[in-house]
């Protein structure tokens, strides 16, 4: 049974007790005089799986870039564990090297092949390890942009998009893979994206950016593994469009006189 708890997230709840993963406080960024982050707060707990949603171009990219360190022009307090990873929704391979040494990239100390090779079993792509990034498919390369993720044993996974360019059935794949990946390892995931249902299928408070503020959240307290066919489902799911300003299709209200003329018939 789905309970619906949305409220707008006030700047106490980072002040809460429990050990938080990601603590960001008055956070703002503005680009040529406009404040396209504006005294943002936000709390993700440690292990939890918080889904960000918002119109393209209200700021969602920006923040994650913040999170992940990339980009430091800010105003305001970020808090964030030092073992941190980002997966973009490009992936991101540098050409000239095989998968195996693309996943190691940028690991500090001279790590073995091995340990890329756990991190590419872990995604499935075992049979891969020795592969140039060119031959690979887009749900290929974006698992190897995931192992090269996991291989950091990160605290907190930063997703900004990534099964943005798959197909419909890789993408399914690829969304049941991160979440079987983050209750194996039980690290915060925040995962920003356009899709709803990919929200409401992975996260369990889901996030809704707006005018640089987290504008809106909801719990997602469906059981696990969920079922979009789930009526509690499709409940989150038109809560959600609701706050992102979408109208959900609604179906047609069978006329009143209907349940009357079937059950007179019956
Ligand atoms: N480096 C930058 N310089 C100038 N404007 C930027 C820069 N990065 C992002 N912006 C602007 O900030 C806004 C938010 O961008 P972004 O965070 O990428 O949005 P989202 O990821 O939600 O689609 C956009 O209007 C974008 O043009
Ligand atoms: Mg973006």
């Amino acid at each position: 049974m789905a309970t619906d708890v949305h409220r707008a997230v006030s700047p106490d709840r980072a002040g809460q007790e429990e050990p938080a993963a990601v603590r960001v406080q008055g956070l703002s960024r503005t680009f040529d005089g406009r404040r396209v982050v504006d005294g943002l707060e936000l709390t993700v707990r440690s292990g939890e799986f918080v889904a960000l949603l918002g119109r393209s171009g209200c700021g969602k990219s920006t923040l994650l870039k913040i999170l992940t360190g990339l980009d430091r022009e800010i105003e305001g307090a970020v808090l964030v564990p030092r073992r941190k990873a980002t997966a973009f929704q490009a992936p991101r391979l540098m050409p000239w090297k095989k998968v195996w040494r693309n996943v190691l990239l940028g690991l500090p100390g001279k790590p073995e092949r091995a340990v890329a090779e756990r991190a590419l079993a872990e995604v499935g792509l075992d049979h891969r390890v020795d592969a140039w990034p060119k031959t690979l498919s887009g749900g290929e390369a974006q698992r190897a942009s995931l192992a090269r993720a996991l291989v950091r044993e990160p605290d907190l996974l930063l997703l900004d998009e990534p099964f943005g360019a798959l197909d419909a059935l890789t993408r399914i794949k690829a969304q049941r893979l991160v979440g079987e990946l983050w209750q194996q390892r039980g690290c915060a995931v925040l995962l920003v994206t356009h899709d709803v249902e990919e929200a409401v299928l992975l996260a369990d408070r889901v996030l809704v950016m707006d005018d640089g503020v987290i504008a809106h959240e909801t719990e997602i307290d469906l059981p696990r593994p969920r079922d979009i066919a789930d009526p509690g489902f499709a409940e989150l799911r038109t809560h959600l469009l609701d706050h992102l300003g979408v109208e959900a299709p609604t179906p047609a209200p069978a006329p009143a006189h209907a349940h009357a003329s079937a059950s007179a018939s019956a």
